[in-house]
């Protein structure tokens, strides 16, 4: 493989990189802006400009330019190398890179951030980009000094509102045009545009347009800086609070790898964030997605219920369950929200009682697209055609109840891709994480845990098995649906072929998630 050499680190490339795209990849961050891994190239922030040593016998690159003598009080005539950036720079066999050794590098760096921060008007404390924000980090790793323009800040537009989900502040952008690109060209929707040159440069949309595509909160994590915000995350948190765990979206059957941000302190998760995987959703999520954390709490069953006696305990719910459960004509109801670890739980829980009969449902489908988002809002559908391929669906168990051949259900799951109204007819135990059809027709209720509540292998519609991982505790009497099917088997007195959470994983056998690209 070609290599080429930055600082003291050898680089191997792969013809049509650039210097960046190979460091990226190589864990040598050169820092930038502008350049995005996902997006074309704009090279229009000059942060990441580095110094090319010419060849041997060749002379360097060099320019006139006028340099502040302090003893002579003036400006004299110097040279300097002429810097290039990485970013459009196609790295080359045997190049030599100065990034971090180069005093001309370094000094155009923090020459670069004063610039940047001329007019901004630095109101970190207010601002929700505050602790993830590139402006902040490299001020302190490139800069570290005060701004020496002494005149009042060019003042531009603030807090416009962009659309239902996004708020731009003008003065803290510095125009590097992510955000436009991104709409432009992984979108295909070019609702942004860039307008005037300079100080006087910001953003504005299309005329009579709002942001209002599927992928906006993206547009906004393209974002370095903290021109652009989401109205979601506005004011909510500050991110030095929040811990992350590597989650797997549950929004649809895409699988999008993502990131759950919560406050360990309050158990609360504020936000999902993308995380990069080629494989899967590349580096971004949807809208849909990114505000899927919403749903945790949505009409959320708290303490299990028994139809019959509202008064009754966990302990009485459990037991009442397990009674309800015994019997000839019991069928199970497997669901395509959760994960494996919960339908192959209750799958041998079903098996054990000698259920012969096996059903699948799960959300509705919904809106899909060619860019992520899948028609099936289901994130493991999959996941049960592995563990049983021959699973029928809602409609055919109707059918079933109908006929007489099912006279009780162990159900898990929330949603239905139907009616449930049948499901009154016969008793039901459920596992579920909301207050939706299921629960209410049923005789019995034990609250589920939700996915970001346990750990847990989703498969998505390419048949890629990932992990998604436990963030917070689950509240109230929730469980992990594999735990409650454990209780049940033990009020019921059989056994089922795992007795703790690592044999059942084992037995959902997840393939490792893809490694992630590059770092945007
Ligand atoms: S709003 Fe953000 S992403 Fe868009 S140009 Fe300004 S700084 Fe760049
Ligand atoms: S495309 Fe699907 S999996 Fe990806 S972020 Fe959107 S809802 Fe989640
Ligand atoms: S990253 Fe902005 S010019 Fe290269």
């Amino acid at each position: 493989m070609p290599k080429f050499k930055l600082d003291d680190y050898e680089i191997e490339f792969s013809p049509g990189e650039t210097v960046i795209q190979a460091a990226e990849r190589a864990g040598r961050s050169i820092p930038h802006y502008c350049w995005h891994p996902g997006l074309s190239v704009a090279a229009n922030c000059r942060m990441c400009l580095v110094e090319v040593m010419p060849p041997p016998g060749r002379p360097a690159l060099s320019l006139d330019v006028l340099r502040f003598d302090e003893k002579k009080g003036d400006y004299v005539k110097a040279k300097k190398p002429k810097l290039q950036p990485a970013c459009q720079l196609a790295a080359s066999d045997g190049m030599e890179i100065k990034s971090d050794t180069s005093e001309h590098v370094i000094e155009a760096r923090a020459a670069v951030q004063e610039f940047l921060l001329l007019n901004h008007p630095v109101d970190c404390p207010i601002c929700d980009q505050a602790g993830e924000c590139r402006l902040q980090d490299y001020w302190l790793d490139h800069s570290g000094r005060s701004k020496r323009m002494r005149d009042e800040i060019i003042h531009k537009p603030k807090a416009v509102d962009f659309g239902p989900t996004i708020v731009y502040d003008a003065e803290r952008c510095i125009v590097c045009t992510r955000c436009v690109r991104f709409c432009e060209e992984v979108v295909g929707d070019p609702v942004l545009d860039k307008r005037e040159r300079g100080n006087l440069g910001e953003i504005v949309l299309a005329p009579g347009r709002k942001l209002d595509h599927a992928y906006t909160l993206m547009t906004e994590y393209v974002c370095p800086v903290g021109a652009l915000t989401a109205k979601d995350f506005r004011f909510k948190a500050r991110v030095w609070f929040l811990k992350s765990v590597k989650s797997i979206c549950v929004g649809c059957a895409t699988g999008c790898n993502s990131y759950t941000d919560f406050d360990p302190r309050d158990q609360t998760v504020y936000r999902y964030r993308p995380r990069e995987n080629a494989a899967v959703n590349r580096y971004w999520m949807c809208d849909e997605g990114m505000l899927d954390y919403q749903r945790i709490r949505e009409r959320r069953i708290l303490r299990a219920r028994v139809q019959s006696d509202p008064g009754a305990s966990a302990t009485d719910a459990l037991h009442k369950a397990a009674a309800l459960l015994k019997g000839p004509g019991l069928a199970v109801l497997l669901s395509a929200e959760h994960s494996s670890e919960d339908n192959v739980s209750v799958l041998e829980l079903g098996k054990a009682l000698g259920a012969e009969q096996f059903f699948m449902t799960g959300r509705p489908n919904g809106e899909g697209d060619n860019i992520l988002r899948n028609a099936d809002k289901n994130p493991n559908r999959r996941g049960i055609l592995n563990l049983l391929p021959t699973v029928s669906s809602l409609a055919a168990l109707e059918k079933a109840v109908e006929a007489g051949q099912v006279t009780r259900v162990l159900a898990l799951g929330s949603a239905v891709d139907g009616s449930a109204d049948f499901l009154r007819k016969v008793p039901v135990v459920a596992l579920s994480v909301h207050d939706g059809p299921i629960a209410q027709a049923a005789r019995v209720t034990l609250p589920a845990a939700s996915w970001a509540e346990a750990q847990g292998t989703f498969t998505n519609a390419a048949g890629l098995s990932q992990v998604s991982e436990k963030a917070v505790n689950p509240p109230g009497d929730a469980q992990p649906g594999w735990r409650w099917a454990l209780h049940l088997a033990g009020a019921l007195g059989v056994s089922l072929p795992f007795t703790k959470g690592s044999e059942v994983r084992a037995r959902v056998q997840p393939r490792p998630s893809t490694a992630p690209s590059a770092q945007a």
